[in-house]
């Protein structure tokens, strides 16, 4: 073994095995070579071996039926041979046991696809393993469910185009790989990656992870790319045809670190575990929650960087640049992976509502910075949503329009009515609301900026609807802290096409 590999699985192994498992011994070496080595008894040979699962629709929970490449014990557990086929691959095991939530998803597919084969595919041995031989594992698991599927197309020419592999982090690359070991005879139809893993993925060829060769379409949604040490669980790179990123592709909503404090108190050590849990399952709730709820798919919208979705400015439809995340994704099938950033709210279907803000303000000849902290509310015909606040800018500068990223959990309808508010956050601006309750305005001597504000403009991302706020009188309104300005949806008269660049 060369020493570069040995260091890097020593590194991934006490990284790993840290956050995941405090009781695990750190990296053993003779285990390794034990795992590595030939001469094991059939037994042990056996209880490696890939199983395959046919579960049935009234009974999610039953293991269903085990089946083999065998063709007599793939007639025996009534596969159907013209329906579509899922595979559930999952990921790397700590407890050697089959999680929540494969069963979860074994009944939402069911649920959407009443004639499909629902596959579980138990790899536990291999994945119930030190971190990088479970890696080292994924590539033969692969194999073995390749070697499935050529079975079921050789012997009942079940076409390729019928499966649909779902794989759960290391789940993923090995979906990868079976698609990869099965293009001597065709592409599988697609393979969903559910935050695909990045330790020992990460960089690598695409011959070596997943990837867009391995199936027709490949889709992947990564929910937990971040991690300490430059080490993110799930892999940051685009993989797929499309790649969805979900809240900037880390800190899921409901999964935060305050939560994280809170189940460490209530639970000890094994709460951080909760934590790292719940965001990289997120992926999988993510998709089933598309299956369960398909009239409230979560729209996501390309974007060359996170940077760019948060001010907004990517909420576009044309071109298939938006796209639904989940099951019914639309199949773009292009040469190059595409990155799709969406909020989510925090409980299932977890479809938010996306809103590009623009304002442009003026300013007058004695301009001072300004240092805002601003917050709006949106009134729409079917609901409001109260102080939404806006990604802090640094400075705002007259004659610049700025855009913002807003969202709301709930369907507003049409917006009639925004309320911007300009909070007073240092000391002497405190001082600056207090006093301007009690004088006048305006005040010749002392405002504390020369920024105006006419117009907002608003596009709606899950309609693509743009719409014009006129202040009151569609006139120029200085702007302080403290104060809220009302803005009502424009005249159509009033409106003349933007012209500005934003910033
Ligand atoms: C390493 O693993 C082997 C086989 O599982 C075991 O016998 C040995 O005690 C382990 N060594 C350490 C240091 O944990
Ligand atoms: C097999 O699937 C097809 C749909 O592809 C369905 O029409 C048929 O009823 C199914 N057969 C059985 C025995 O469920
Ligand atoms: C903004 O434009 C107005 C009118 O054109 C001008 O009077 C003012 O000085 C400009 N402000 C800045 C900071 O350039």
């Amino acid at each position: 073994m060369k020493m570069g590999l040995l260091v890097e699985i020593v590194f991934l192994n006490f990284c790993l095995v840290s956050w995941s498992d405090p009781t695990a011994a750190l990296f053993n070496v003779s285990e390794l070579f034990s795992v590595l080595s030939i001469g094991k008894t059939p037994a042990e040979k056996a209880a490696e071996n890939t199983k395959f699962f046919l579960r049935l629709r009234n009974d999610p929970d039953a293991d269903g039926c085990t089946f083999t490449k065998d063709p007599a014990s793939i007639t025996f557990c009534s596969f159907n041979v013209t329906a579509k086929t899922f595979m559930i691959v999952h990921g790397w095991s700590m407890s050697g046991l089959l999680e929540m939530w494969v069963s979860r998803l074994v009944d939402a597919l069911h649920r959407k696809e009443k004639h499909s084969n629902v596959i579980v595919v138990d790899w536990l041995h291999r994945a119930q393993q030190h971190y990088p031989i479970a890696v080292a594992n994924t590539a033969r698991v692969g194999r073995d469910i390749a070697s499935l599927i050529e079975s079921l197309h050789k012997n009942f020419d079940y076409p390729l185009k019928h499966l649909h592999l779902l794989g759960y982090s290391l789940g993923a690359h090995v979906s990868g790989y079976a698609g990869s070991y099965l293009n001597s005879i065709g592409k599988i139809g697609r393979i969903t990656g559910m935050d695909p893993a990045g330790p020992g993925f990460e960089g690598k060829a695409e011959s070596e992870r997943l990837s867009i060769d391995d199936a027709e379409f490949v889709d992947a949604v990564h929910t937990f790319t971040r991690g300490s040490l430059g080490l993110s669980i799930g892999i940051q790179q685009p993989v797929a045809h499309t790649d969805f990123y979900p809240n900037n592709g880390h800190f899921q909503p409901g999964c935060d670190l305050s939560n994280a404090y809170r189940n460490v108190a209530t639970r000890g050590f094994f709460g951080i575990t909760e934590t790292v849990k719940c965001e990289h399952e997120r992926s999988i709730h993510l998709f089933i929650g598309s299956l369960l709820h398909e009239s409230q798919a979560s729209l996501a919208f390309q974007c060359s960087d996170h940077a760019r979705f948060d001010r907004g400015v990517c909420l576009s439809c044309t071109k298939n640049r938006c796209n639904r995340l989940g099951y019914d994704v639309a199949r773009v099938r292009t040469k190059r992976s595409n990155k799709l950033f969406l909020r989510t709210s925090a409980k299932m279907p977890f479809r938010v509502f996306h809103y590009q803000l623009k304002m442009h303000f003026f300013s007058g000849p004695n301009e001072e910075p300004a240092y805002p902290s601003m917050s709006i509310s949106l009134h729409g015909t079917r609901g409001d949503s109260h102080n939404v606040p806006l990604t802090r800018i640094e400075t705002i500068k007259g004659n610049h329009t700025y855009s913002f990223l807003v969202h709301t959990d709930t369907d507003l309808g049409e917006l009639r009515r925004v309320k911007l508010s300009w909070d007073g956050t240092s000391a002497w601006q405190n001082v600056w609301k207090q006093l301007s309750d009690l004088l006048p305005w305006p005040h010749e001597s002392s405002p504390p900026k020369n920024i105006f504000l006419r117009r907002l403009r608003i596009k709606a991302g899950e309609t693509q609807e743009r719409l014009t706020f006129c202040s009151p009188g569609d006139t120029k309104l200085q702007m302080y802290p403290g104060v809220e300005y009302t803005f009502e949806q424009c005249q159509r008269r009033q409106i003349p096409r933007l012209r500005h660049r934003y910033i």
